[in-house]
């Protein structure tokens, strides 16, 4: 089967799906690898190190979805809504695509691939299980975004992370504190404390007390929890809005006294909650810093605003919802792996086989041919549930 990686067309996205080293793996691995010309350049790899490794190159952006069988994106439709409708009618149907679509909000564009008749498999579905943890493309992105928020927080604040000991006098550290201590909280800790910072966190579920700890931060307890906190799935539970305006009350003085706050609170697929509000903005000191990565579920601070920086009474809140393009040569190396396993999960002898009896598979196939399969897509598009959800099981 053939693959290919098309230039990223969401404004700003600096990423591509598949790198040289990515791509040389999947031709190992019996598949044929395209590549558009100029596709990798702003991530730092050219178009000779593609053919290097025996990658095809292609000029012409519709003769290369025209001629795959499989397209590997960071942002397939849904996750990119503005662009790429035009090239839809490219696509041959029974085309697989590959890559984020957002698919448990984006209705239009889960209708409009629908219709295209192409098989389309989210990374975002990608399960938080061991096995998949080489695919887990969320978590990659997330541990990027973690680090660079901390980065941005220190070239905005105008105080110096780490304690100072010099003859001009002592500086104390600066204080962050880190709401969620997920995949993005826990990177976002590890990288204020390299840099010096005194770091408190504070996260729903008490199993990651240890995971903050073990990083040399302070776990803030909140007496929050009436209802378990946790899903059987590990994550956390949606709240209630009365939940979430105690939790706001109890974190006041935490947020009051830091310097930088990160936030990163987060249940998969719903907005964020909104645990910083305005009044707790202008209860922090003049300069400091809030960097909100659920910016794009809505944010966690009630001033944020999607990639724009608002300041509120000397307070900046920073909410970058695409950190990630500001590093695309690690931030695609990891993508590309990760997209190099699910190929690898998906193909055999060159050929792909969607058995809907593994869970990985499962749990990332949005539709097939154009038909919805994943339950929670059939419920955001009123679609009746599927009478036999294994209708796609089998090989193909
Ligand atoms: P995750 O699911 O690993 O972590 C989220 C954490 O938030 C969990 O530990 C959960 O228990 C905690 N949480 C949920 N509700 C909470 C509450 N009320 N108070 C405190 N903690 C709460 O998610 P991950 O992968 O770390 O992503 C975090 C956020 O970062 C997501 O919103 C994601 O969309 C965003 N993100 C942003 C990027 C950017 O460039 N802006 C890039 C990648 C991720």
């Amino acid at each position: 089967m053939i693959v290919s990686a098309i230039k990223e067309s969401l404004s700003g996205e600096r990423m591509v799906a598949l790198t040289p080293a990515a791509a040389a793996g999947l031709v190992k691995h019996g598949l044929s690898v395209r590549i558009q010309a100029g596709a990798g350049i702003a991530a730092g790899f050219s178009d000779a190190a593609y053919e290097k490794v025996g990658i095809t190159v292609v000029a012409d952006r519709a003769e290369l979805i025209n001629q795959t069988d499989i397209l590997v994106q960071v942002h397939a439709l849904g996750s990119n809504p503005e662009a790429q409708r035009a090239e839809l009618a490219a696509l041959k149907r029974g085309t697989y695509i590959i890559g984020f679509a957002d698919p448990l909000t984006d209705k239009t564009a889960m209708q409009v691939l629908s219709q295209c008749g192409v098989t389309l498999l989210s990374m975002e579905l990608v399960p938080r299980i061991t096995r998949a943890q080489s695919m887990d493309a969320l978590s990659s992105m997330a541990s990027l975004a973690g680090y660079k928020a901390v980065l941005l927080a220190a070239e905005k604040l105008g105080k110096i992370f780490p304690m100072m000991i010099t003859a001009a006098g002592t500086i104390t550290p600066a204080k962050v504190f880190v709401i969620g201590a997920g995949v993005a909280g826990l990177q976002a800790i590890a990288t204020a404390r390299r840099l010096g910072a005194q770091v408190s966190a504070f996260d729903v579920r008490p199993a990651v007390k240890e995971q903050v700890q073990s990083l040399g931060a302070r776990f803030i307890e909140l007496p929050l929890q009436e209802a378990e906190a946790q899903t059987p799935a590990g994550y956390a539970r949606q709240q209630s809005a009365e939940e979430q305006q105690r939790q706001r009350e109890l974190m006041a003085h935490s947020v009051g006294d830091s310097d930088v706050v990160i936030s990163t609170a987060a249940v998969p697929g719903k907005k964020a909650p909104v645990l910083i509000s305005d009044q707790m903005v202008a209860g922090m000191q003049s300069g400091s810093v809030i960097v909100d990565l659920a910016a794009v579920r809505g944010g966690n601070c009630a001033l944020t605003r999607p990639d724009e920086v608002v300041v509120h009474q000397g307070v900046t809140i920073l909410g970058s919802t695409n950190l990630t393009a500001t590093l695309p040569v690690h931030a695609s190396q990891m993508y590309a792996n990760n997209i190099a396993n699910v190929l690898k999960h998906l193909t055999k002898k060159g050929e792909c086989i969607l058995d809907t009896q593994d869970q990985i598979t499962r749990d990332m196939l949005v539709m097939r041919d154009g038909i919805i399969i994943n339950q929670s897509v059939r419920e955001l598009l009123d679609l009746p549930k599927l009478e036999v959800p294994a209708a796609a099981t089998g090989t193909g």
